[in-house]
């Protein structure tokens, strides 16, 4: 018989995500040991609110760890160069705090995107919205390169990195392979020419598993959640590691806003169509619903600018681009409490007023 393993068996066979907070060269006893603790708290508040999205597994198969890549040494260098704009994870047992990750200017709403590849749909973004503060976060350590590379050139260069492609109507209509070569016309040093002191200072990236750091930020602080393209992960053993699964959007509703949107773009029916269930199926458990479709959904310009490497090559091979929205639908027991509050509030004013007619009514007598 043959000593050879199965794919699943070595799908079975089980390591740590290496870049998920911790140093690559680690090895799998020192992480053990380690417990997975969640590594450096650069800002943090106090109110605790960290365990694990329950079912999540902390533990990683092998071709996880092939996500991850390796960096080029010139992507390193910015990496290294660029770590104020780099989000850590915080002490086990503390939670992010906006205003010091942005510096005071947290009042604007934070968007978040799980799974940001190269980049280009977030740096497009943050240069769209400065008043906006953008959060990307990637366990891939070829994107965190990418990501990086750019904007380190555009704070040198005090300009907005422009090397993607928009997607514009024109665009859609045009064949990917036109689109390509437009692409292929701007270097990847293309700059807007606009000079800013801090082009990027509204965006930080986070590199690691984007699901392990949903449970550091705080409760109803984010008011937009992009999934664009995510892997489908197709295998059996793979879907568990899917973006999309139920205690992800358990952790994607705490951490929404009242009235948030989640962002879903994909190009593989199956994951659109297994999407969709998982959030159907977590609607009818819930009394109320917790995610209402937004039909139509809001124009792409809004929140998908760019056409990715990834949407392209879908043209390429024949797939179309499936796009949804979902509205975060406020607990109604927070409702209800924030109701009861305002009826208590107004109590002591009925009182006054009945009050007050009772005694000009006395008098009147
Ligand atoms: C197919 S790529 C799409 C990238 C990008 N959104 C785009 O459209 O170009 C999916 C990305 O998700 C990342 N990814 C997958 N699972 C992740 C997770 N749990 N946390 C963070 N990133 C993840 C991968 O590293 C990869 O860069």
């Amino acid at each position: 018989m043959s000593s050879l393993k199965t794919a699943d068996e070595f799908l079975q066979d089980f390591v740590f995500e290496p870049s998920d907070g911790l140093p690559e060269t680690a090895t799998n006893e020192s992480i053990q040991s380690k417990g997975d603790a969640p590594t450096i708290g650069a800002v943090v508040s106090t109110d605790a609110q960290t365990t694990e999205p329950k079912g999540y597994k902390a533990r990683k198969p092998r071709w996880w760890k092939a996500l991850s890549g390796k960096a080029t040494k010139g992507q390193r260098r910015s990496i290294a160069a660029m770590k104020d704009y780099k989000l850590e994870r915080p002490a086990y047992g503390d939670t992010i705090d906006w205003d010091a990750v942005f510096h005071g200017t947290s009042q604007g709403d934070v968007w978040l995107e799980l799974g940001f590849g190269g980049g280009d749909n977030l740096l497009a973004l943050a240069e769209k919205h400065l008043n906006t503060n953008f959060v990307g976060a990637d366990i891939s350590q070829v994107g965190l390169g990418k990501i990086f590379t750019r904007m380190h050139h555009s704070v040198q260069r005090k300009r907005f990195w422009s090397g993607y492609s928009e997607c514009t109507s024109e665009a859609h209509t045009t064949s990917s392979n036109d689109v390509a070569k437009l692409q292929d016309d701007r270097s990847d040093e293309s700059f807007r020419q606009v000079e800013v002191t801090d082009p990027y200072a509204n965006l930080r990236v986070y590199s690691g598993d984007g699901v392990k750091l949903l449970p550091y930020l705080p409760t109803a602080s984010v008011s937009t959640i992009l999934v664009t393209f995510p892997d489908p992960f197709e295998g059996e053993h793979q879907k568990e590691y899917r973006l999309i699964q139920e205690h992800t959007l358990q952790e994607l509703y705490r951490v929404l806003k009242s009235n948030g949107r989640l962002f879903l773009a994909t190009d593989h029916e199956g994951y659109h169509s297994y999407s969709h269930s998982v959030i159907d199926a977590m609607n009818n458990k819930s009394s109320d619903g917790m995610f209402r479709p937004v039909v139509p959904c809001p124009d792409r310009m809004e929140w998908l600018p760019v056409l990715s490497r990834y949407e392209r090559k879908g043209w390429d091979e024949g797939r179309r681009t499936n796009l949804s929205c979902w509205q975060m639908i406020a607990d109604t027991t927070e409702r209800s409490k924030a109701i009861r509050q305002i009826a208590y509030a107004l109590i002591p004013v009925a009182v006054s007023i009945g009050a007050c007619a009772l005694w000009m009514g006395m008098r009147g007598r």
